[in-house]
């Protein structure tokens, strides 16, 4: 049998040893994955000693996504540009990173939803970790255009420029968000843990796809969404088991059925 987790802290309320049950039942492999609170100055020596205890990769979560990419020995471009690790696999003697958050969210919009990123507008909200860990996927996409907006402008300026080689990006503070309508609205900021919604222009929602990374509760962005015509709003519940799929495929080469899991979850 084989052995995976996922680190976090807290970690009682991760979903994912259930997503990664089903996807094992899915497809005929036995394996046992479960949640592991490292300590919050521990993570390394907590992790290692899984490996050392024979597991053969798992996951990351809050608040140790950079801690792991420096425990990583060798990372994808995904994971270098995000510089955070989610999920990691024992190969040999290295420690192969990787970062499937951005991949689990473009899984969801262009497959489970149907909504091509290709040509259109698209407004990220925040520009903290969240945003840094899905701009390299969302960007191979090809939108027309990715603006940035963030509460500290300074740091929605910054990602832009450094992910200006991999497509049209731009920076600037939430309140330079024109009253226009755009495609698709991301909302990667952390306002809605304190129940806030980023003081954005409304007109902006306007016939847009809303999409909040968070899931599990009807957020105040989703709120705001709804009063101000949205097309279309969604959570990040989608999104959470994508990135695991896309992790289990890293580390199986199994590809599972992820809508059964989302449908199963929703209810
Ligand atoms: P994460 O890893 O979740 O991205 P983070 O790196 O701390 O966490 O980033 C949090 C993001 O949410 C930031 O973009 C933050 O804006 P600032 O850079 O100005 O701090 C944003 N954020 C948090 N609370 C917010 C609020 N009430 N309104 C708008 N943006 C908020």
């Amino acid at each position: 049998m084989d052995h995976y987790g996922v680190f976090g802290n807290p970690i009682e309320h991760s979903l994912s040893p259930i997503i990664h049950s089903q996807f094992a039942k899915q497809t005929g492999l036995d394996i046992k994955y479960e949640k592991i609170l490292a300590p919050l100055d521990d993570f390394a020596k907590t992790a290692q000693m899984f490996i050392s205890q024979g597991a053969k990769g798992f996951n990351i979560t809050v608040p140790f996504k950079i801690e792991a990419f420096n425990l990583a020995t060798q990372c994808s471009l995904n994971a270098q540009t995000a510089g955070a690790v989610n999920t990691i696999k024992k190969n040999g003697n290295e420690l192969m990173g990787e970062n499937t958050d951005g991949i689990g969210l473009v899984n969801d919009l262009t497959k489970n939803l149907n909504i091509s990123l290709n040509g259109k507008t698209v407004l990220i909200l925040g520009a903290g970790g969240a945003t840094r860990g899905i701009l390299l996927p969302l960007l191979n996409q090809q939108p027309k255009r990715l603006m940035i907006a963030n509460r500290t402008a300074s740091k929605a300026i910054d990602l832009a420029k450094d992910f200006s080689i991999y497509g049209n990006t731009c920076g600037f503070g939430l309140d330079k968000v024109k009253n226009d309508p755009v495609d698709v609205i991301i909302n990667a900021t952390s306002a809605s843990l304190d129940g806030q919604m980023p003081d954005i222009a409304t007109g902006v929602a306007n016939g847009a796809i809303c999409y909040d990374l968070m899931y599990g509760t009807q957020t105040p962005f989703m709120d705001w969404a709804k009063a101000n015509n949205a097309k279309m709003i969604v959570d990040g519940l989608g999104m959470l088991v994508e990135q695991a799929a896309a992790a289990f495929k890293f580390w199986t080469g199994k590809q599972p059925n992820t809508q059964e899991v989302i449908k199963n979850l929703r209810s």
